[in-house]
């Protein structure tokens, strides 16, 4: 039994990239209408790998969350192709994924174990597993005991492990992360930042990550790409993070050689950030 099952996970997955966007592009209609478009991003090839933990920098604006749209099947590239584990999306939903928003998405009306368990109750699980599931993974955020609590009696690190439970509890195989923890205090976001760690190398999802900061991006990463300002933004530099793991997310910045890929990746980011902001005041 074990050996089918393990034979269909094979099938299931074959050995291609787990995300490869191909040559792709998104325009949007531009604000200065007449049919003129604004080109957000253009030809970007990428590849997330399959257990690979991926960070995505760049200047605010130039595309990030776009990337990750497409991605997660929410946006359809004006060319180009979208590929998970091999198969081309084609406009439908990423079913292997589950995307961690940059703003809460915890239903208010609902109670933090209830909203961890809709997912699984919306996939077919039945309630009462669905609920099992979602107190398990409530413990393993850190929520041990606040199941009851509705999003408005939570604090917003707190918000933020319902949502990573809520994401988790899926068992999804691929992570979409937008700026998760941006707006959290810089020691519960630390904080958050190792459990994340520790929740991910126990079965090692493929995560791809957004992020504004760079050292988040260095101390939680296998690799950090560099975006180029917009518009028609595309990948300019990617940086294989060779720092050991396991990390504790502060200790690992004091390193010397997270303040040398520090230095090597700024120094390409800093110049995209300059030019964001030229554009902006022009
Ligand atoms: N639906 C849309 N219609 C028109 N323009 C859009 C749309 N979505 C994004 N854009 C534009 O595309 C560009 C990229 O947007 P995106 O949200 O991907 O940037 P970002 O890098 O995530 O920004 P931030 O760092 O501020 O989150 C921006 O100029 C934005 O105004
Ligand atoms: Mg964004």
């Amino acid at each position: 039994m074990n050996v089918l099952k393990h034979k269909f996970a094979e099938q299931r997955y074959p050995a291609s990239p787990t995300i490869n966007f191909d040559a792709v592009t998104c325009a949007f209609a531009s604000n200065e209408g007449g049919g003129k478009t604004y080109t957000a991003i253009r030809d970007v090839t990428l590849t997330v790998n399959d257990g690979e933990f991926l960070s995505i920098v760049g200047p605010t604006g130039c595309g990030k969350s776009t990337l990750l749209n497409v991605a997660a099947g929410l946006m359809r590239p004006s060319s180009g192709h979208i590929s998970i584990f091999g198969k081309e999306l084609q406009g439908g939903l990423n079913r292997d994924a589950s995307y961690l928003f940059q703003a809460d998405a915890l239903m208010p009306w609902k109670n933090a174990e209830d909203n961890v368990a809709a997912g699984l109750i919306f996939h077919g699980t039945p309630k009462a597993e669905a609920l099992e599931v979602a107190r398990d993974w409530l413990v393993r955020v850190g929520l041990d005991g606040h199941g009851h609590k509705y999003p408005h009696q939570m604090s917003g690190g707190m918000r933020k492990r319902a949502g990573l439970a809520q994401a988790l509890a899926l068992n999804p195989r691929i992570l979409l992360m937008d700026e998760p923890f941006s707006a959290l205090d810089i020691q519960t976001r630390q904080l958050m930042e190792n459990e994340l760690l520790q929740l991910w190398a126990a079965d090692r999802k493929s995560v791809m990550f957004v992020t504004h900061d760079l050292e988040e991006a260095i101390a939680l990463s296998d690799r950090v790409v560099v975006l180029s300002a917009g518009p028609a933004t595309r990948p300019i530099a990617e940086f294989d993070i060779d720092l050991d793991r396991p990390r504790e997310v502060a200790d690992i910045r004091m390193t010397q050689r997270f303040l040398q890929l520090h230095a090597a990746i700024w120094d390409v980011l800093k110049g995209e950030v300059l030019k964001s902001y030229a554009r902006t005041r022009s």
